[in-house]
């Protein structure tokens, strides 16, 4: 029948398999997906490349509404391109990885962004599954299901370093730390819970009972509407 489009939102700190189970329930489910980290990395990127100083919040700020980004929604090809340019690789450089909290966390950026969150949110035709930090606190704050996905530091770093090949748990511990603390107590719409999101503990979890779990409750979400 013709369902009404469901939109989801996930968040989290990094590390707790936000990604990978975000565009694993969205394809199973034929819904969109968006990685808003993608787009606050996409973003970075461009300051980064035009030399803009990352230090310098008003520089930021100032040229916040030039880089033209733009977001692929399909879960199984997901894409994301600044001015043309497609910089799925260049976002994941320990470059723009140092940097993308600083930039994020500057709120011409958020406001920049978020417009451009719920655009993609509202025209998808069958729902979307989008993950970041604030999404069910102040991106999406009526999503139909909101879910807080949450890991033990020690699962948190063993996973990334497992991601990033032949990298220093320790280190990789460390930066993730930093990075977490920074997103969670930055002024403008910090990493956080809502207080209608279900958290998920992924710490004794594998990928497969993640998505499981959260199928679910989608499910019974839309069973509901
Ligand atoms: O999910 P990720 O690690 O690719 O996100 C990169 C950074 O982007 C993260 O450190 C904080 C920022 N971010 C944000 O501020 N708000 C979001 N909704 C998503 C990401």
């Amino acid at each position: 029948g013709a369902a009404k489009p469901v939109i989801v939102a996930i968040d989290g700190p990094s590390g707790t398999g936000k990604s990978s189970t975000s565009k694993a329930v969205a394809a199973q489910l034929g819904l969109s997906y968006l990685d808003t980290g993608a787009q606050y990395r996409a973003i970075t990127w461009w300051m980064v490349s035009n030399g803009i100083d990352i230090e310098d919040p008003t520089a930021i700020a100032a040229v916040a509404a030039k880089p033209e980004i733009i977001s692929g929604t399909d879960p199984a090809n997901p894409t994301i391109s600044v001015d043309g340019t497609d910089v799925a690789g260049p976002i994941r450089t320990q470059e723009v990885t140092s940097k993308v909290s600083a930039v994020s966390a500057v709120p011409e950026v958020r406001a920049r962004i978020t417009e451009l969150q719920r655009t993609l949110a509202t025209s998808a035709e069958y729902g979307i599954v989008v993950e970041g930090r604030d999404i069910g606190t102040t991106v999406l704050p009526d999503a139909d299901l909101k879910i807080f996905l949450t890991a033990s530091a020690e699962a948190r770093a063993a996973r990334r370093s497992g991601e990033l090949k032949g990298a220093d748990v320790n280190a990789t511990r460390e930066a993730l730390i930093k990075r977490d603390a920074a997103d969670s107590s930055r002024k403008t719409s910090p990493l956080a819970k809502a207080d209608d999101a279900v958290e998920v503990d992924t710490t004794a979890l594998t990928l497969p009972q993640v998505i499981e779990c959260v199928v679910t409750l989608v499910e019974e979400k839309r069973a509901a509407k």
